[in-house]
């Protein structure tokens, strides 16, 4: 199969090696220059995956070099100015990484220029590719468990912006990326902690209701029962759990099952990247896409907002800056 993609990685960091990974396992792609600011990691970065264009500056690299992919593996808050600033060089599809931007304005520009240029916007909440929970949402959508009612999402350990974002994410996707209606919640935040430069929490709840009226629940942070990307499905007709503490990856309980926990044979995964080709070659959205990753982003600054405005969060938000920044300017937490 030709390499007819042509890929650029910008921040040549932790995560960087797992789309490093990704590209090189893909038939139809071939990593082809790489940009960070750190000089040695730039050189190391490009001896372990052969990489011999290396640029400093990343718009040098999109002026000089013909790219069709990029990877943007940088820290949350050049997410937004690098996504805008690729978007406007020709490029056919970008990848960026978790969480989608530090604020709803920063991702609203993100979509804003990605959709003017036709270009491919995907969020990096890759554990959507994932069997159990590909699988999971399969299975909802074909009433497997009749009809579900409440989604119990847990994460423990990290913050909202971090880790629960692949959580809300997930409860998004298993119930088919379905439109949230409003979200209450309430956070705590001890001292000054921060993630990826960013202000950050300990400990956040969130409960919302989908328009359908199905409830979701989320638990983040240092004091939640126990589980990570942890999710719990309540159906009219059974049960399904996803990473259960000390159990498989997905389990499920329902009449033809007799009411025991059964475990579903699971289908092949697929990377993040690979559907981007596949979505650029068949002009349709990435199962990750800048809108999936919008929606998430709106969910966790809604459970800010509410903590912020001690109320009822109606989506769509209005507030374009993080709320835990603007309470943290206001000396609230
Ligand atoms: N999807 C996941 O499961 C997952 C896991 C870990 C981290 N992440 C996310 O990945 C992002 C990066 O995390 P990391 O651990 O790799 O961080 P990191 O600090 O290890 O890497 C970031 C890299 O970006 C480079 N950089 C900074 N500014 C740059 C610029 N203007 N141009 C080019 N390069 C620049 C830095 O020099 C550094 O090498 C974060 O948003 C984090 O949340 C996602």
């Amino acid at each position: 199969m030709d390499k007819n993609y042509k890929v650029a990685i910008i921040g040549c960091g932790g995560i960087s090696h797992m789309h490093a990974g990704w590209y090189v396992n893909e038939p139809r792609a071939e990593i082809t220059a790489i940009a960070d600011i750190d000089k040695e990691r730039l050189k190391a970065y490009g001896e372990r995956y052969e990489v011999e264009k290396h640029y400093t500056d990343y718009i040098e690299m999109l002026e000089t070099e013909d790219i069709d992919l990029v990877s943007v593996c940088t820290r949350p808050k050049h997410h937004a100015p690098i996504v805008v600033e690729t978007a406007k060089h020709g490029v056919k599809g970008i990848l960026s990484e978790k969480p989608m931007a530090e604020n709803l304005g920063q991702g609203r520009a993100m979509l804003e220029v990605c959709s003017q240029h036709g270009v491919k916007l995907a969020i990096d909440h890759q554990v959507r590719f994932s069997a159990p929970y590909q699988h999971a949402q399969q299975m909802i959508a074909d009433g497997v468990i009749g009809d579900i009612f409440r989604i119990h999402g847990i994460c423990g350990g990290g913050d909202l912006k971090d880790n629960a974002t692949h959580t809300v994410d997930l409860m998004l996707y298993i119930y088919g990326d379905r439109p949230v209606s409003w979200v209450i919640g309430q956070i705590e935040r001890i001292g000054t902690p921060t993630k990826y430069d960013l202000h950050s929490e300990d400990f956040a709840i969130g409960y919302f209701k989908f328009e359908d009226n199905v409830r979701g629940i989320i638990e983040s942070g240092n004091d939640t029962a126990p589980g990570y990307h942890h999710i719990y499905c309540y159906g009219t007709e059974g049960e399904i759990e996803l990473a259960a503490p000390g159990g498989p990856g997905i389990r499920f309980r329902n009449q033809e099952t007799g009411g025991e926990w059964a475990t579903p044979e699971l289908t092949s995964e697929i990377t993040p990247v690979r559907d981007l080709i596949n979505a650029i070659e068949e002009d349709r959205e990435h199962r990750s896409s800048g809108h999936c990753g919008y929606a998430t982003l709106e969910l966790l600054m809604a459970i800010y907002e509410s903590s912020r405005k001690r109320r009822r969060i109606r989506l769509p938000m209005e507030e374009m800056e993080s709320p835990l920044t603007l309470m943290i300017e206001d000396g609230w937490v």
